[in-house]
């Protein structure tokens, strides 16, 4: 981090029942971005379903939400198999019997290089991790929201989503592809008064960006760099947007895509 004098790391915001009553829907949930959401959307009053394919670490969590006081059950999904993602949305309708918000934020990172030297593997696994599960995700908790008259869902893409991705071309396609379908299901569901958002983190402290630098050191001093705020963000920053887009606060806000990225994108 090349700037503190903005870091909110340490700072302890109290909860403000965002989500009070909530059951949300989270993936990714077992690290990063997704864990922090998991703890924070418990914090202000959801029951909160956690979904990935490390069933120890999404355990650990729960185990700590509940010492805290909070509502939470895990999952075992894999979002490459889209019979495991349907599984995992009838198991939130068997804990709760409803759902009021879906976090879709477990992606994969690929190899990073150009376009032709993109592996087909990488192709592949991008669309079926990063695109196509979303799509299976929102269709199943769509079917359960109608069911209670409505909901909100906020699907995670990135700012390398925004312009061309060299780094990451296959990433940034099935993101930007992501964006679409965020805004269609926006338009498609709002009779259903279910709102359909997306949020574009930049450069977020996780265990993606540490696989990033492994594979091309020197990318977070550079990303940092980049970044009006001086820093990289840090899961919770993140987090605290999806539970604003969930929440009632954002209930005219559907089809945005919502930037957080300390202004890189800007
Ligand atoms: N960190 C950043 O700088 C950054 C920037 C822009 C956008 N994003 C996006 O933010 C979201 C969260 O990323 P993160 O940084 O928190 O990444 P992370 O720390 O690598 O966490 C990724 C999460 O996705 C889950 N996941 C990956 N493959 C899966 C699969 N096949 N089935 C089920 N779950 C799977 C992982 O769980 P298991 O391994 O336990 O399955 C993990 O919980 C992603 O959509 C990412 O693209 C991140």
């Amino acid at each position: 981090m090349t700037n503190n004098t903005n870091n909110t790391n340490n700072i302890d915001i109290a909860p403000i029942g965002l989500l009070t009553g909530k059951v949300v829907f989270i993936t990714g949930a077992s690290r990063g971005i997704g864990a922090a959401a998991s703890r924070l959307f418990a914090r202000e009053g959801a029951k909160v379903v956690l979904a990935a394919r490390s069933t120890d670490a999404l355990e650990r969590i729960v185990t700590e939400i509940r010492a805290d006081g909070g509502v939470a059950d895990a999952v075992t999904m894999d979002l490459a198999d889209r019979a495991s993602i349907r599984a995992a949305v009838d198991r939130v309708e068997e804990l709760h019997g409803r759902l009021d918000g879906a976090f879709n934020n477990g992606a994969v990172i690929q190899q990073p290089g150009p376009v032709d030297a993109t592996t087909d593997e990488d192709i592949d696994e991008q669309f079926t991790v990063n695109f196509r599960s979303h799509w299976t995700a929102m269709n199943a908790e769509v079917a359960l929201m109608r069911q209670g008259g409505g909901g909100a869902i906020v699907n995670t893409s990135s700012i390398g989503s925004r312009r061309a991705n060299p780094a990451l071309p296959a990433y940034g396609a099935m993101k930007r592809a992501l964006n679409s379908l965020t805004e269609t299901a926006a338009v498609d569901l709002a009779p259903a008064n279910i709102r359909v958002n997306g949020i574009t983190p930049g450069g977020t402290a996780t265990e993606m960006i540490d696989e990033w630098e492994a594979a091309t050191p020197g990318i977070i001093e550079g990303m940092s760099a980049r970044i009006p705020l001086g820093r990289m963000g840090e899961p919770r920053e993140i987090a605290e947007a999806a539970a604003w887009l969930l929440s009632d606060r954002a209930s005219y806000v559907t089809g945005a895509i919502l930037p957080i990225d300390g202004g890189a994108g800007a």
